[in-house]
């Protein structure tokens, strides 16, 4: 049986939806049966853990006039599952505790943070990071394809934003603005006139002047080109890297789960490194496969660090091929 302390923080911790406690419980639990010799048991609440972690995002239908420029979809990723330094995870968590306790805020005037910018290198978790938001705050995912919005309603993108931002009032949502330098790049370019100028700059009147109950969160990867007129608009700004040895380890770990079997950390890191959080998860993912393949149920060292290189080399093609491109002919 387990014990009553454990029973009670299970419960304390679904009633505070404190999700990230609540399976950390469990797997306590599931530790605790295992180490008292009941390995079903301990293998059943784990399996029901891992279950209730991946299943996957729910799509939800949109307003016809917003259909393919929004997706709704309602998420159900936890903050354990996003390895990031601790900085990032505390600020995080910061915004999660702010928008739960956000009554006692306004109680003194003060509103919690909510309109926040990602920045970093691709693959580094920002998407993932509003999507876990989401979940933690059991609020649907709004995503705005911000490439669609200055491209398929180029001539129409004012009438559309403003559309979205009724929604952002009409609906408590987490919005996020994906690949958002769509819109802020052009701002800085010279012919710095004519509609994305104008998109630009009511996007962030809209921005300033939104005061729902929603969350706003832009996500990009070239922050060098966006206006600093942007920054201040925001409550909180979160910048992404590339995974440390460390986070590298995490990752691995999460991602074979069941498939893990004991390897040297320092060599993984070494061989992964430079690689970002997807490339490495994508990795694991190929060897996983591998192993199930050859019906195998754990994946080796020698098969984890040869997908890794795999992956780092068609990294280092795509570079070389991209230099090469930018090339001068002589
Ligand atoms: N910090 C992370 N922790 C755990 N998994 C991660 C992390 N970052 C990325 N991943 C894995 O890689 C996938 C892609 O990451 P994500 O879409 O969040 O990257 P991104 O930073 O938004 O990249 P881009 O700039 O290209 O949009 C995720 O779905 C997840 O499986
Ligand atoms: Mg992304």
């Amino acid at each position: 049986m387990a014990t009553s302390e454990q029973l009670k923080a299970l419960i304390k911790s679904h009633f505070e939806g404190d999700a990230e406690r609540f399976l950390t419980t469990a797997l306590q639990l599931a530790a605790h049966e295992a180490r008292k010799g009941h390995s079903a048991v301990a293998q059943d609440i784990r399996l029901i853990v891992d279950k209730g972690k991946q299943s996957s995002a729910k799509i939800l239908p949109i307003k016809p006039d917003l259909e393919g420029l929004v997706i709704v979809v309602e998420p159900n990723i936890r903050l354990s599952q996003l390895v990031l330094p601790e900085t990032l995870i505390n600020k995080i968590k910061r915004i999660l505790r702010e928008f739960r306790q956000r009554s006692k805020l306004l109680k003194h005037g003060l509103s919690n943070r909510r309109k926040i910018l990602l920045t970093g290198p691709p693959g580094t978790g920002k998407t993932m990071t509003a999507y876990v938001m989401a979940a933690e705050m059991k609020l649907p995912l709004y995503v705005v394809l911000v490439d669609k919005l200055v491209t398929k309603y180029m001539g129409e993108t004012s009438a559309k934003l403003r559309q979205i931002f009724d929604l952002i009032q009409e609906k408590q949502a987490l919005f996020l603005f994906d690949e958002f330098d769509a819109i802020g790049a052009e701002r800085s370019r010279d012919n710095d006139v004519g509609e994305m100028r104008r998109v630009l700059n009511a996007f962030l009147q809209y921005i300033e002047r939104d005061d729902s109950d929603s969350f706003i969160v832009a996500a990009t990867n070239s922050i060098d080109v966006l206006d600093q007129a942007l920054f201040r608009r925001f409550d909180d700004i979160l910048q992404y890297a590339k995974p440390t040895e460390s986070d590298i380890i995490q990752l691995v770990e999460n991602r074979l789960g069941t498939f893990k079997a004991g390897y040297a950390p320092s060599t993984i890191a070494k061989v992964a490194e430079g690689l970002s959080h997807a490339e490495v998860a994508q990795a694991c993912d190929d060897a996983i496969k591998e192993a199930i393949l050859s019906g195998k149920t754990k994946v080796k060292e020698e098969h984890l660090l040869e997908t890794l290189r795999d992956r780092k080399e068609a990294y280092r093609s795509f570079i070389a091929q991209q230099n090469a491109s930018l090339t001068p002919l002589t």
